[in-house]
């Protein structure tokens, strides 16, 4: 698989928002409209969203409930060892652990969570469980694992040979500090979709910020920070630097814009803006995805390179996020 760093490394920006230089079905375009009614949607971020809304796609065209599809579709990033920000194979923290956050939200207002979850594949269907099995919104840690292990789960060694060998490079390299901006390791994958009876549900789920401190947690387990969905006008989800996406519970804002008037992008744009403005001298990524009751679509980023992947009217398509700076 081609690497996203790589990829963007050979972009060129000849406008703002707009990037040549990709493969040839990438479309460069902020948002369309799907006008039609009960026409499903689903959209990711990042290129790896390219392969999980496959298996969204599917659920959705086969008159699957939006839920279903987000949890299914992110399931195959989680899997994958090569992806090294989520799931399996996903960056340890410092001390060499991988433990895993994410969340999942239906079109009902209920939500579920896991954070700092250890050797456990799918951490998104452990929240869904959390959502429809418990009284409670949120497991953490220890607790999360011991639901897990209760509800059928088995315990596997996430640490890829390839994520050991560069937490081993990075231990020699930086001398336990905790995080450097640079080093722009959280690729989230978010996940939004409408489904045909115009449902909306959303999943985000990381490894986290690579080689983070121990019990460190982001924003993609946050409600309302990572995800957010309100099945009368709309969900988002983040990705990047969840300490700065957490301080402007940046999901329910991108929600609360489109309540307010505001199409996908805008309301993406607005929780970048205000990220810029509060989160003093960030200099890190992060970017927001947004699906309106009408299907309607939009992505907004700090920087240039964020990249979202829709699945709409038969076509998934990669698209290259508007950006601030
Ligand atoms: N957005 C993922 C994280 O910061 O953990």
């Amino acid at each position: 698989m081609v690497s996203r760093r790589k990829f963007i490394i050979s972009s060129t920006v000849v406008g703002a928002g707009l990037v040549t230089g990709f493969k040839p079905d990438i479309k460069d375009v902020g948002f369309s409209i799907n006008q039609q009614q009960n026409q499903p949607v689903v959209i990711s971020t990042w290129q790896h969203g390219i392969e999980a809304n496959e298996v969204a796609w599917e659920i959705l065209l086969d008159n699957g409930r939006a839920l279903d599809a987000v949890e299914q579709g992110v399931r195959v990033t989680e899997a994958d060892p090569n992806i090294t920000s989520v799931g399996y194979g996903g960056y340890p923290d410092r001390d060499g652990n991988v433990t895993l956050d994410a969340c999942i939200m239906d079109e009902n207002c209920n939500a579920g969570s896991v954070a700092f979850l250890k050797n456990i594949m799918h951490p998104i269907s452990v929240a869904r469980l959390v959502m429809e099995k418990t009284p409670h919104v949120m497991l953490v840690g220890e607790g999360a694992l011991r639901f897990a292990l209760a509800n059928g789960f088995q315990k596997e060694n996430l640490l890829t040979a390839q994520s050991k060998a560069a937490w081993e490079k990075w231990i020699k390299e930086n001398n336990y500090t905790p995080y450097k901006p640079d080093e722009k390791n959280h690729d989230t994958i978010g996940m939004i979709a409408l489904d045909k009876n115009g449902n909306l549900s959303g999943a985000c789920t990381t490894s986290g910020l690579g080689f983070k401190m121990q019990g460190r947690i982001g924003d993609s387990p946050i409600i309302g920070a990572g995800l957010y969905v309100d099945n009368e006008v709309g969900a988002a989800t983040a990705t990047g630097l969840g300490e700065a996406i957490i301080k402007i519970v940046g999901s329910h804002l991108v929600v609360e814009q489109m309540r307010m008037g505001k199409s996908p992008t805008e309301a993406c744009k607005v929780a970048v803006e205000r990220l810029l403005k509060k989160v003093k001298g960030f200099s890190d990524i992060a970017g927001f995805i947004a699906l309106n009751k009408q299907g309607e679509y939009g992505g907004y980023s700090t920087n240039f390179g964020f990249q979202y992947a829709v699945y709409s009217e038969g076509e998934n398509k990669l698209i290259n996020s508007e950006f601030a700076k």
